[in-house]
């Protein structure tokens, strides 16, 4: 069984090849069955778009944010430098890697620590896995003087681990309890498989305000541990849910929903921000510039991002992310199936801005 710094050093090389080399994370996904109806004459000026976002008590100043990757591993100091100089730059939230390797073994805790070192006032979110004992929160976020807690659900990445966890059934429990023991708001997030319907409502039930619905299409955990596992759980390739059939599921009482997942471009945040996502995080795509390109180049990428997000907001009308959800879609393909499979009328979606 390999080390948990070398666990690290494989996630990293093994998601990034993903991004390079896998078709099922590279090409077409659920996004791509979102499609906005033109209004040719429905655009703005791009110079009133406020791209400031409501997340809970946040205030964002953009409805974007790096999502967890990494720490504890010599690799993963060098992404984190750089994910948090560009976080600092542009003024945007990041999440760490799960602290739980800094928690066992503080020698690796540098490598989260530099996250806040390079960023001393920016939004710095910890992350933590469902399946340590409650106080484990508030020690990774005492260990980055973070401003929130992502509490990260990996039952599926978990079963495909070698080494993975295999006792889930104390989790909700568990959530409920670090919510008591964290002085700052919990997020909990998935890792790439979705939360479902009924999980946010378990969720909300146990004081869980903000959730990542994480969805599949983007980086996939099942395939990165099937690779260092010999491949015997190759068949849940393609399991969970995407980032577009959550935002359709979810209860309409959750509170602040976030979402990630698949998001390969500006385009696929702006859809998820239609179905009501607050803001979207993104982790695999800015990957490879962070540990390909200098901090430089993986900023100007990501202030691309922004300058492209404004941009879709004009053409398309909507003076802040809000607006978005006055935005007339058409939900096609698996989308359109799941949705009809669990009863939700998407054609309403189709008629939002009253323009027919
Ligand atoms: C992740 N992700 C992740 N999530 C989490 O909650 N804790 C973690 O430690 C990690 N580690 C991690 C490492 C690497 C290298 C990647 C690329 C991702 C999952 C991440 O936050 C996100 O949920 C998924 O990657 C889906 O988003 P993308 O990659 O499709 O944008």
């Amino acid at each position: 069984v390999a080390s948990a710094s070398a666990r690290k050093e494989d996630h990293i090389r093994l998601a990034a090849d993903q991004r390079r080399e896998d078709p099922a994370v590279k090409g077409h996904n659920e996004f791509d069955d979102l499609e906005f109806l033109h209004h040719a004459l429905g655009g703005i000026d791009n110079a009133t778009v406020d791209l400031t976002a409501q997340v809970g008590d946040w205030t964002w100043s953009a409805p974007l944010y790096i999502n967890g990757m990494t720490g504890g591993a010599e690799t993963a100091m060098r992404v984190n430098r750089a994910l948090a100089i560009a976080a600092r730059e542009l003024n945007l939230p990041m999440a760490s890697g799960s602290v739980g390797i800094a928690i066992d073994d503080p020698a690796t805790a540098a490598s989260f620590r530099v996250i806040r070192e390079e960023n001393p006032d920016g939004f710095v979110m910890a992350n933590i896995g469902a399946g340590r004992p409650a106080d484990h929160g508030q020690r990774a976020v005492d260990l980055l003087e973070a401003n929130a807690l992502q509490l990260h659900l990996n039952a599926v990445q978990e079963t495909v681990m070698p080494e993975g966890g295999r006792d889930f059934a104390d989790w909700l429990r568990g959530v409920e309890r670090t919510v008591a023991a964290t002085d700052v708001p919990v997020i909990v997030k998935e890792v790439g498989f979705g939360l479902s319907r009924r999980t946010l409502q378990q969720l909300q039930e146990v004081g869980v305000q903000i959730a990542d619905v994480s969805g599949l299409g983007g980086t996939n955990f099942a395939r990165i541990e099937s690779a260092r596992g010999g491949n015997a759980f190759a068949y849940l390739g393609n399991f969970g849910q995407s980032a577009a059939a959550c935002l359709l599921d979810a209860p309409v009482a959750f509170p602040t929903l976030l979402a990630s997942g698949g998001v390969r471009h500006p385009l696929d945040a702006i859809k998820a921000l239609a179905l009501g996502a607050r803001a979207v995080g993104v982790a695999g795509p800015f990957l490879l510039p962070a540990l390909e390109g200098t901090p430089e180049t993986l900023t100007d990428e990501i202030r691309s991002w922004l300058d492209q997000l404004r941009m879709l907001h004009a053409m398309l009308g909507a003076a802040t992310p809000a607006d978005l959800t006055n935005t007339d879609l058409l939900v096609r393909g698996r989308v359109r199936e799941f949705a009809t499979l669990r009863g939700i009328d998407v054609a309403a979606l189709s008629d939002r801005s009253g323009a027919r």
